[in-house]
């Protein structure tokens, strides 16, 4: 049995075939371009998926669905993306979409749920009953796993976690709100926080990661220069932990979890985080030491773990 799983990303899309038993066969990507209406970027993702299984050693018969993972708010009911700010989709059908392409069944639901079910079939999830994971990418995404189910919620829409306002009045996020946890713990929070300490502070080794070019800054820059002892890249980097770590607190107070488990691009920053984060939770923990942290995990799908996880929607 082999699912196509598709993660579509604020930035690009990956896909794989893979396995039912989360091995992959094969990936592909396509490109996301930012502004570009939603028919030209699933046109060419249906064009991408086409040529892979036209390219790919896999035997068509085994292939039973496409599974699709996509940051927004994801009616799985109806199959449409009735709304997603980071691409900039507003009811958008991309279920009946790809099933008139490809004549076959296709189920599609939130990124970070897709990338929440990965982990806790096949990654760092897989041993615990109750799980919070956050995706740290262009925006923040996550998904809740009580008693080894994947909560949905009205509409298959699930849990908005990056939603969850963290300043009163605080920055402008995309959903339109203020103070959002995304404004301070997405990737692209962390981006510009490290060019506006660029500006401010002209002699830091922030320069020289990127070798004089603020257009190379990426979300492993400020990590860099952290790590060579730099003062403004540690000050980006303690307040980015500050908000991440609020924001976990605040889930462990709702949720109780075994286990978070942090995924997406910034989650491979390493120890140089998780042992800064790890910290801060276990100083402000309700009821610590009594009630112990939970374990804080990186996600061991990696960037995989979308793409695998949309594919666990046929499993
Ligand atoms: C969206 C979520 C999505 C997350 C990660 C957020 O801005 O609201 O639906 O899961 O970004 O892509």
């Amino acid at each position: 049995m082999v699912i196509i799983g598709i993660d579509i990303g604020g930035t690009s899309i990956k896909g794989a075939a893979v396995r039912n038993n989360g091995f992959i066969l094969g990936q592909f990507t396509s490109e996301v371009i930012k502004g570009e209406p939603a028919e030209a970027t699933l046109e060419r993702l249906a064009n991408n998926v086409e040529h892979f299984l036209a390219t790919t050693d896999l035997d068509k018969r085994e292939l039973i669905g496409i599974g699709i993972g996509c940051p927004g708010a994801i009616n799985s009911t109806s199959g449409y993306v009735d709304f997603s700010p980071n691409l900039n989709w507003n009811n958008v059908p991309l279920k009946k979409f790809m099933e008139d392409r490809f004549h076959l069944p296709v189920k599609i639901t939130n990124d970070a749920n897709a990338a929440g079910l990965g982990e806790a079939h096949f990654g760092s999830g897989k041993q615990y009953s109750d799980v919070v994971v956050l995706t740290l990418g262009t925006g923040v995404g996550g998904a809740i796993i009580l008693n080894h189910k994947l909560f949905e919620g009205r509409e298959g829409k699930g849990a908005e976690m990056g939603h969850m306002i963290i300043e009163l009045d605080g920055r402008p996020c995309t959903c339109g709100r203020k103070g959002c946890l995304e404004a301070y713990a997405s990737a692209t929070a962390l981006i510009s926080d490290t060019k506006e300490a660029m500006m401010q502070n002209k002699d830091s080794k922030l320069w020289e990661v990127v070798e004089g070019d603020i257009a190379k800054v990426n979300g492993k820059t400020a990590f860099d220069a952290a790590k060579m002892g730099d003062k403004a890249a540690n000050d980006v980097i303690n307040n980015y932990v500050k908000y991440l770590s609020e924001g976990i607190l605040n889930y462990c107070n709702i949720f109780r979890p075994d286990a978070v488990i942090l995924s997406g691009g910034i989650s491979k920053a390493g120890d140089f985080l998780f042992d800064k984060v790890k910290q801060y939770c276990k100083s402000w923990d309700y009821g610590y030491p009594n009630t112990p942290v939970p374990e804080i995990l990186p996600a061991v799908l990696g960037y995989e773990s979308g793409m695998v996880g949309a594919a666990c929607l046929f499993f």
